[in-house]
């Protein structure tokens, strides 16, 4: 029988939440900033070189003392411990989760199954360092002697979404000379239309895939194997144009990679969180070694942040919380993430894998069904773009979005007024959310009062800002250690794993039954429901 005493929504903590949330859960923004003149600089943390304003949301120093509260209730120091010291808590799995490892430096101790990993883990770095320079340099050849002037990373999830997010926030440290393309969906036009200009014979293919049997990378690796030997006419030549990073060897060297010419990492660390690993080996060729280094000291200023600051002062664990608060007090079922840093435009799509891919779950650890709202839904678009989009429903829609705006001091790229203007709305906006605009106010403007209910902004929209001062590989370490441990505190206080995945699939397995049926020369027999029958009829009889 499960224990519901230990249910979170029986939790003491939960319930003084619930308590102070029918207090203080509809007290304005504008109230809240009104009482206290020195607000702004109270509800804001600076650590590992983030700004982290969070007065922008419906809490007092109750509600964050009670957040905090609820995480200690719910053994988060204990789960943190667990993690970084590489504790099976990947329960359905029976792995340790040690993506901190990826960026641990050389010296210390983390063991897994009484060894240290740290040590593997610098080896498969200065492997990758090595490999990066002559490709860098052009000391790395093309089977025709050519140097490699292309890389097309192939992979999927979290094979492709770190790397090609990485590669796009930090384009103003490649090299320039090199061109990457990422390809990851098995629609075909994905690698026709990323290999439409490059010749093979200076095209390097990096497979990446941590178990090496992911049916788009896997079919998009034989086409791209197709595709070079078509040119270069030598099965040879897959040595000098075809590496792999995964954790499965065996699969590597079945597919005709050279061993030699794979980067290892290990079942501890996640897809989603895999891009400090050899994963990174893109990124790492894209902005060298040292870049590379720069990132994984920045994440691990972070996890050093996340494993010693007391909560109210812990950004992860801030962040996850306020979460929490807006997702299941608030009823906030999305956040907007609004990154005001055009190199950032991945960035979104990175964080939907890595949040909902981990909190997307419905029950706990132990098998219980769950009785509140877990993972929330995350999606955004660069400002100042989304400004034009969807703003408009997060200003004055019926839904509370609660947005995280991430934003620079400075730019890579000091244009005349750019910067300033693009700053100007990123503050505008979570000023805009925050306040909004009052009847009264319109009426005094001599706004028509016909015109004035369309007019009102309501206010009281949620929002962090965080500041930092530069796009650099160090600032990109830290802002996705940031993340990472928020998943991992919201995770904890709702109970659930975060690192299995298991909502996948039911649909490859389906995938893996109904492509058979398509190919097949004769009529199959079909037994899906009336509506797959149909729709696969329909398509064998018109493809
Ligand atoms: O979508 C499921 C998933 O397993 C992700 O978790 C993972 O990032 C992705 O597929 C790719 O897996 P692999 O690296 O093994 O090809």
């Amino acid at each position: 029988m499960a224990d519901n005493s230990k249910s979170l929504t029986n939790l003491p903590e939960w319930k003084a939440l619930e308590a102070h949330y029918a207090k203080v859960g509809k007290t304005h923004l504008r109230e809240l900033f009104a009482a206290d003149p020195k607000r702004g600089e109270k509800f804001a943390v600076e650590a590992a070189g983030i700004y982290f304003d969070y007065s922008k949301h419906r809490v007092t120093s109750g509600t964050v003392n009670h957040l905090c509260d609820l995480a200690e209730a719910s053994g988060l120091r204990g789960r943190i411990e667990a993690m970084f010291t590489g504790e099976k808590i990947n329960l359905t799995e029976g792995r340790a989760v040690l993506h901190t490892a990826l960026r641990t430096p050389k010296g210390a101790t983390v063991t897994v199954d009484g060894e240290n990993v740290v040590p593997h883990v610098h080896a498969v770095l200065e492997k990758m360092e090595k490999f990066s320079e002559k490709v860098r340099t052009g000391e790395w050849k093309g089977h025709t002697g050519k140097a490699i002037r292309n890389i097309v990373n192939i992979g999927i999830g979290g094979s492709d979404l770190g790397p090609v997010m990485a590669y796009e926030a930090l384009k103003s440290y490649s090299q320039r000379g090199l061109t990457f393309r990422f390809v990851s969906n098995v629609d075909g036009a994905d690698f026709a239309e990323a290999v439409l200009d490059l010749d093979p014979a200076e095209t390097l293919v990096i497979v990446a895939s941590k178990t090496f049997t992911t049916q788009e990378t896997m079919t998009n690796a034989e086409t791209a194997r197709d595709w070079a030997l078509k040119a270069l006419k030598d099965r040879a030549a897959i040595a000098k144009h075809f590496v792999a990073v995964s954790t499965n060897a065996a699969r590597v060297s079945e597919f005709g990679i050279d061993t030699a010419n794979m980067f290892g990492f290990w079942d501890w660390v996640g897809g989603r969180y895999s891009m400090f690993s050899a994963i990174g080996l893109s990124t790492m060729i894209a902005i060298g070694p040292k870049h590379f280094r720069e990132m994984l000291a920045g994440a691990h200023e972070m996890d050093e942040h996340y494993r010693t600051a007391p909560f109210e002062e812990n950004i992860p664990a801030l962040m996850g919380l306020l979460g929490i608060w807006n997702n299941n007090f608030l009823g906030a079922q999305a956040i907007a993430v609004l990154p005001y840093e055009q190199y950032l435009k991945r960035f979104p799509a990175y964080l939907q894998q890595l949040t909902m891919e981990s909190n997307g779950k419905r029950v706990t650890l132990d098998g219980r069904a769950v009785d509140y709202q877990t993972s929330q839904i995350y999606w955004g678009e660069p400002g100042t773009n989304g400004q034009h989009s969807f703003y408009q429903l997060i200003h004055q829609g019926t839904k509370l979005i609660p947005c995280d705006f991430i934003a620079f001091s400075k730019t890579a790229h000091a244009l005349g007024r750019h910067h300033d203007l693009l700053m100007a709305n990123v503050f505008a906006q979570a000023e805009a959310l925050a306040f909004g605009k009052t009847a009264d106010e319109l009426k005094k403007e001599g706004v028509k009062d016909w015109l004035v209910p369309h007019k009102t902004f309501e206010g009281n929209r949620p929002s962090t800002t965080m500041l930092l001062d530069e796009l650099t590989p160090e600032a990109l370490g830290r802002l996705v250690a940031l993340y990472e441990h928020s998943v991992f505190t919201q995770g904890a206080v709702w109970q659930i794993g975060p690192f299995d995945q298991w909502g996948v699939e039911l649909g490859k397995a389906l995938a893996g039954r109904i492509a058979p049926e398509l190919e097949a020369a004769a009529e199959p027999e079909l037994r899906h429901d009336s509506s797959t029958n149909a729709l696969i009829r329909r398509y064998r009889g018109r493809r």
